[in-house]
């Protein structure tokens, strides 16, 4: 039997950072085994690249459950016991999830946000970094609860921003750091060395920063 966290990753879209998930699971070594990619819709781009290497796939839509979320979540719940999921990776699922499936998963599911959370919560994160003028911006790993974007952070990365950036070429330099810090962040989920004091995430032997600051402009 296999001992490492069977985890399903939950896609809307291209599948990025789900592909840097399923990447570092290919390792035996690493702890988290990909069992599912689910995705709330068909035309997920992400799901062509998961049955490319093998992974099962599900695909729960979301449009046609209207405003009931909890038949929704009812539906993909039973997909992921179905596949024997007992944690979760949601990678740019943009589906907002209810506290009944939230508090289900309490302290079981990790969320990656483009931004340096507790900047920039919901949408369009990146046109808002550039419209507030930010030095740095980034991404975070959080685990999830009801509040969108709110959850205890686990991880994050800082890039700068550059003059004459635009949405797209901060996005991608975000992007970069997603791939990265979400395989880590995972295997630290997977293999319990993440936990909670004073509703605040702890991960254990993480490794230290490699600077201790980024400042931009540099100085
Ligand atoms: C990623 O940038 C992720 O952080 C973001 O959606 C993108 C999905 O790209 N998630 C959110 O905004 C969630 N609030 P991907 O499909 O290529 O991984």
């Amino acid at each position: 039997m296999s001992l490492r966290a069977r985890t399903a990753i939950l896609i809307s879209g291209r599948g990025s950072n789900m592909a840097a998930l399923l990447a570092a699971a290919a390792d035996p070594a690493y702890p988290a085994e990909i069992v599912l990619v689910l995705a709330n819709r068909a035309d997920a781009a992400g799901l062509a690249r998961a049955a490319e290497a093998g992974i099962p796939t599900a695909v729960v839509e979301s449009r046609p459950f209207g405003k009931d979320r909890a038949a929704f979540e009812a539906a993909m719940s039973a997909e992921l016991a179905r596949h024997g999921v007992t944690l979760i990776a949601l990678a740019g699922f943009m589906r907002v999830l209810t506290e009944g499936f939230t508090g289900a998963w309490e302290g079981r599911m990790l969320n990656i946000h483009p931004s340096l959370l507790p900047a920039f919560p919901g949408l369009d994160t990146h046109a808002r970094a550039l419209a507030a003028g930010v030095r740095l911006h980034g991404c975070s790993v959080h685990l999830v609860t009801p509040g969108v974007d709110e959850g205890p952070i686990l991880a994050q990365a800082a890039v700068p921003v550059l003059a004459g950036d635009d949405e797209a070429t901060l996005a991608a330099r975000v992007l970069a750091e997603e791939h990265r810090l979400y395989p880590a962040a995972l295997a630290w989920m997977a293999a319990g060395q993440v936990s909670l004091r004073d509703g605040r995430a702890v991960v254990a032997a993480a490794p230290a920063p490699t600077a201790t600051a980024l400042r931009n402009p540099g100085c």
